[in-house]
């Protein structure tokens, strides 16, 4: 089902409780009772159609509205994208690492095996953190500046400059996949590593590893489909209109 605005939002967490995630990075608390979606929205000053479109691209997979996405200005796709950059790197990355040093301080028998987990995990927290300052220091600032030259009259030579130096096709290009490496981790756990004495925390870590790769694919979704098209229009649109060549 898709989520509109007249919908409760506590159903939107019933329908799928990974919706909490989204929730927390548009600073919506929990204790809406039966407000709706637009009625919580409002009360938290969150654009209530960038909301939904959003949070329905994240439950439902087959629905993914490039194009209503885009029509939202550069800052909110940003903004929202580093909210997301934020929750991984402060909430679910310390959450998994300390899951793995639980493991690690629990077990007598695995401990080589568990140590191996946490040094691929911290190799991979070291990627993220790459990526992530590479799209907040290069690629946001740059789609800001597009966007702004965009809506400008007249495009200045500093901005084409920047243009010949980086363009969002580099970024295309260069941009990882960066859950790939998610994937191999649930793999050792799954079909390699032999059960560590304590099963519970071995499950809740592959539980929070399918969580992981499942958020950071929606949000790839986002850079690569919403964002990246996007700032390619106005690439070609501010070319035109400095005479140049598209
Ligand atoms: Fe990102
Ligand atoms: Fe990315």
């Amino acid at each position: 089902m898709v989520i509109t605005k007249d919908i409760k939002m506590a159903d939107v967490i019933h329908m799928n409780h990974f919706s909490l995630s989204i929730l927390e990075r548009f600073g919506i608390e929990l204790g809406f009772g039966d407000k709706s979606v637009d009625e919580t929205c409002k009360i938290y000053n969150v654009d209530t159609d960038f909301f939904l479109e959003i949070i329905n691209a994240f439950i439902h997979t087959e629905y993914f509205p490039k194009k209503q996405l885009q029509n939202f200005p550069v800052k909110l796709i940003t903004d929202y994208l580093q909210k997301t950059h934020n929750y991984y790197m402060q909430i679910k990355v310390p959450e998994i690492e300390s899951l793995i040093e639980e493991m690690v301080l629990s077990c007598s028998t695995q401990k080589e095996n568990i140590n191996l987990l946490k040094r691929f995990f911290s190799e991979y927290k070291e990627e993220l953190k790459n990526h992530i300052q590479r799209e907040e220091k290069v690629v946001f600032p740059y789609t800001q500046l597009i966007e702004n030259a965009f809506y400008s009259d007249k495009i200045d030579k500093q901005t084409l400059r920047q243009m010949d130096e980086y363009s969002i096709d580099i970024f295309e290009k260069e941009h990882d996949n960066i859950e790939e490496k998610l994937y191999d981790l649930k793999n050792i756990i799954i079909k390699y590593l032999p059960q560590p004495n304590n099963k519970t925390l071995c499950n809740k870590l592959l539980h929070e590893l399918f969580g992981l790769e499942k958020d950071i694919n929606d949000h790839s979704r986002i850079e690569d489909k919403v964002l990246v098209p996007k700032i390619l229009e106005m690439e070609k649109g501010i070319r035109k209109k400095a005479g140049l060549k598209v």
